[in-house]
């Protein structure tokens, strides 16, 4: 049985990943409020506030393990997040998103690698996939950079009523 509070706080280096609260609904919102942040994503824009308290309580408060913010250690800023889905085989899949005031600054690539480094201590893991929409350069070179290989496996997803070609990439843990 996972205890749920060992994971709600991972320190990396100029970053902490935490669980999200509706304290950070005005960080969060600044940016999942922009067309061009959320373009690939799997979720619509946010019009209002309100959307965001929605999905903060929703899917981060509801479903807890996984998902978290990412801070600046700072300042503590939420500058974005980054969640971990495990399956049951333990396959998984990634979601991660930075403010665009903060983007190329390496810190997504730090979240991902805080965040793998601490799962596969805690969980036995072998191998951890990641997928990016066709196109989405961004997140496709920080798998790159992070370590993960690019498979030729394509799916296509329908999300958000748009059909996505999406590409999947892996990194065995050793
Ligand atoms: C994907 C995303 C989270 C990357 O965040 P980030 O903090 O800028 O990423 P990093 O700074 O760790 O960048 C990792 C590498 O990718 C490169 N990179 C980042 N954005 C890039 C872009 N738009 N075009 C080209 N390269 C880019 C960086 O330069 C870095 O490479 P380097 O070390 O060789 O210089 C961010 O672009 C984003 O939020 N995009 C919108 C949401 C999204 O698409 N999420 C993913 C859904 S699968």
């Amino acid at each position: 049985m996972l205890d749920i509070e060992n994971y709600s706080y991972i320190d990396g280096q100029r970053i902490y990943l935490k669980n999200v609260s509706v304290e950070n609904a005005n960080d969060i919102f600044e940016y999942c409020s922009d067309e061009e942040t959320v373009k690939f994503l799997d979720f619509e824009i946010h019009k209002t506030i309100e959307d965001t308290l929605f999905a903060i309580k929703n899917y981060f408060i509801l479903s807890p393990f996984g998902k978290y913010g990412i801070f600046l250690k700072e300042n503590d800023k939420l500058i974005g997040t980054i969640d971990i889905r495990l399956n049951n085989n333990k396959k998984s899949n990634f979601g991660w998103v930075i403010n665009k005031k903060y983007q190329k600054k390496g810190y997504c690539s730090e979240a991902v690698n805080t965040l793998i480094s601490f799962y596969t201590k805690k969980i036995s893991i072998k191998e951890l996939y990641a997928i990016h929409e066709i196109g989405n350069v961004a997140s496709e070179k920080v798998m790159d950079k992070c370590g993960f290989k690019k498979l030729n496996v394509y799916r296509t997803e329908l999300i958000n009523n748009r059909e996505r070609k999406m590409c999947i990439h892996k990194i065995l843990i050793s």
